[in-house]
């Protein structure tokens, strides 16, 4: 085994697809998932997808003592840190719950591997972070901060934090990797998103419209400054997302802070990405032009040249590979993972 990693919230959508790319890698995983959004059946699935097992621990990265067992019963080399909660409209209505549950869980988290002398942290930032932009594409360079819900604010106070950790204390390692849109599933339909109730996302939303759940796919505007006048974003799949975690922990060796963007440096619309979804589900789909979405913006990618050129990573897959593979989960997992 290379090394051996902790993941929090590695039950979760982005998680469980880490956690396969490591297991796929050679490194050990433990996962921390208090299961607030997700269950323990997708673990299972990441065990028949690698044949190998994962140390899982139902628990809030809060719980310091629960925590501290983690520690103290395994040796951690590296935490992936993905626990937390991300809907940007109920941040919106509950900031005390995100704020706590962000922040404070992060706080709890780094007490712990300081104890533990574990000082090695790859956390999930966003492009969130860099608010409307100023100039596209997006660099790692670009103004932070600027955040327009609680969601978004908590992952900009995160980095900060972790990078004050940095500035008190030379061992420790800090990688911040700002994810652009994570969508589609793992290759086998086995592991995939699986949003409570309606989706709030683009790509959850027109999988069930595909397979009949809901009627008809809601436009959120259609005037803005963008080709087609939809929003333009930078849609990644899981699979490359979670390959670039493992190139983080394979290249970096030093201690530091390092800062990656995660996409693919390609802008797709609304519109783009409804036509591209049909093609992979095979017939029509129906969708109506509403009001724009309160606080979104018109464009949103990336510049990814840092990741290539210091961790030897790029997105390989592109949107075609992202419907197709969000379909098959869809088809296979109708009910996601309560079935
Ligand atoms: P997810 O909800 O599927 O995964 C998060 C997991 O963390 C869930 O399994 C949840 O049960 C668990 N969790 C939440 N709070 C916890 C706590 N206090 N203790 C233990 N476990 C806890 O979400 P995801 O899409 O996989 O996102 C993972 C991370 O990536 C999050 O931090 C998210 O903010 C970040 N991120 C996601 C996106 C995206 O579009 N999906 C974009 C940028 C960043
Ligand atoms: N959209 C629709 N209809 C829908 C849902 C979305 O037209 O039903 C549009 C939005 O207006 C936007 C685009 O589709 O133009 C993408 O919207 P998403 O909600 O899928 O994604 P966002 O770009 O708004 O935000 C996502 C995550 C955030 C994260 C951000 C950047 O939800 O947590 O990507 O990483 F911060």
């Amino acid at each position: 085994m290379k090394a051996n990693v902790l993941v929090t919230g590695g039950a979760g959508y982005i998680g469980s697809h880490t956690v396969v790319e490591l297991l796929e890698n050679g490194y050990g995983a433990v996962v921390v998932d208090n299961l607030s959004n997700s269950c323990e059946e997708s673990v299972k699935r990441v065990e028949k997808i690698t044949g190998k097992s994962v140390k899982f621990y139902n628990a809030d990265v809060r719980d310091k003592a629960a925590l501290s067992r983690v520690f103290e019963e395994n040796h951690i080399d590296w935490v992936i840190h993905f626990a937390g909660l991300k809907a940007v409209g109920e941040s919106c209505e509950k900031p005390v719950e995100y704020y706590d549950n962000n922040l404070y869980g992060t706080l709890c988290l780094l007490e712990v591997m300081r104890s533990y002398g574990c000082k090695k942290i790859v956390f999930s930032s966003s492009a969130t972070v860099y608010g409307d932009p100023e100039v596209l594409p997006l660099t790692e360079e670009c103004k932070t901060g600027g955040t327009t819900n609680p969601y978004g604010t908590s992952k900009y106070f995160q980095e900060i934090m972790l990078q004050d950790v940095y500035k008190a204390d030379k061992e420790w390692t800090i990688v911040l990797l700002r994810y652009f849109n994570p969508v589609g599933a793992h290759e086998s339909g086995l592991i995939g998103e699986d949003p409570k109730g309606i989706p709030n996302n683009l790509t959850p939303y027109i999988a069930k419209v595909a397979i009949g759940e809901l009627p008809e796919i809601g436009v959120f505007g259609n005037d803005y400054p963008t080709p087609d006048g939809t929003g333009v974003r930078d849609y990644i799949h899981v699979v490359d997302l979670a390959a670039g975690h493992v190139a983080a922990i394979d290249k970096i060796t030093g201690t530091g802070v390092y800062i990656y963007n995660l996409g693919t440096g390609i802008g797709y619309s609304v519109l783009d990405v409804i036509h591209a979804f049909e093609k992979a589900c095979g017939h029509p789909l129906k969708y109506s032009i509403k009001p724009r979405r309160a606080g979104d913006i018109a464009m949103c990618y990336a510049d990814a040249s840092k990741a290539k050129a210091e961790l030897g990573w790029e997105a390989k897959l592109g949107i075609d590979e992202m419907c197709a593979s969000l379909w098959k989960w869809q088809s296979m997992n109708p009910k996601g993972y309560r079935e």
